[in-house]
């Protein structure tokens, strides 16, 4: 596949998308945003591939974000149309069935944060810094953020980070329960792909069924959440994978997960 705007490699079942605009900070036009789609798709269809790790190039920034420049003499409408690109991605991150991990190598601002968000895990580089920063333009988030971010970390500071517009460090976003693990700069895209290859090692539909779980059981009672997850218990069991690793756990070796 050819991509202008993103770097798209598959290694040990992981499959890695860079964005690729360092000299905006890796920003999302229209195309980025086209090309990812189309990166997710081919993951989707890949039975090879378990695990997504998406990241920004250079070292300055996963995302600052929407292009801010392209939003010059924006309408109402254009500007539903940009809202609607950037929810349309993050619900393809988030209904991949799949685990998907942002890899947060400096800023992850505005839209960079909202996508961020969007994904099962985040690992920051120790130099990451994030924010909700549309205020400072004038602006409120537009892609999730003021409905991500509050049940990632809870009104109380949702609301601080989206009304002050201010960027906190790796550390700070940890504590919150932004981010899952800071890990030191010079190692980060390493221990991120081992990270990602560990997880592509976990049974698929083990993976699948749990990623599916906990993104529907937040939205519903939890009788009918509870209902959900036997039932999704009831289909994990079916598994040869199930048998592969009780199996393995007898034997005392290591499973080989298939997916089936
Ligand atoms: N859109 C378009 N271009 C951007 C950009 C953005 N979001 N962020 C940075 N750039 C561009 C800059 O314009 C600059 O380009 P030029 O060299 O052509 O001027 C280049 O990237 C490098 O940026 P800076 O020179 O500003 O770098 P810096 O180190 O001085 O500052 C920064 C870094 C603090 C991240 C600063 O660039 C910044 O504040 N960026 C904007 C971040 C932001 O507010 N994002 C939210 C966007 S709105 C949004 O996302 C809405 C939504 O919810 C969907």
């Amino acid at each position: 596949m050819e991509f202008k705007y993103i770097i798209y490699e598959k290694r040990d079942g992981v499959a890695t998308i860079t964005l690729n605009r360092p000299e905006a900070l890796n920003a999302f036009s229209k195309e980025v945003v086209e090309e990812v789609l189309q990166a997710l798709e081919d993951v989707r269809n890949d039975v090879n591939l378990r695990v997504v790790v998406l990241t920004g190039a250079g070292e300055k920034a996963f995302s600052a974000g929407a292009d801010i420049k392209a939003m010059k003499g924006m309408n109402a409408l254009k500007a539903r149309e940009l809202s609607l690109m950037g929810e349309k991605l993050c619900l393809a991150l988030e209904n991949l069935e799949k685990p998907v991990i942002a890899a947060i190598n400096g800023y992850a601002l505005g839209g960079g944060l909202e996508v961020a968000m969007a994904c099962d895990l985040r690992i920051a580089s120790e130099n990451a810094r994030m924010g909700q920063t549309e205020i400072n333009i004038g602006l409120i988030p537009g892609w999730g953020g003021t409905q991500r971010l509050t049940r990632l970390i809870g009104a109380t500071k949702a609301k601080e980070l989206i009304y002050t517009g201010k960027i906190i460090d790796a550390k700070t976003a940890e504590q919150l329960g932004l981010v899952n693990m800071v890990v030191p700069a010079e190692k980060f895209r390493e221990t991120v792909h081992q990270f990602a290859v560990e997880l592509a090692q976990k049974a698929p539909v083990a993976l699948k069924v749990a990623k599916a779980l906990i993104n529907k059981g937040s939205e519903i009672s939890l009788d009918a959440a509870l209902a959900l997850e036997r039932e999704g218990f009831g289909v994990v069991a079916s598994t040869k994978d199930l048998q592969e690793g009780v199996s393995a756990f007898i034997e005392k070796r290591k499973p080989v997960f298939k997916g089936e």
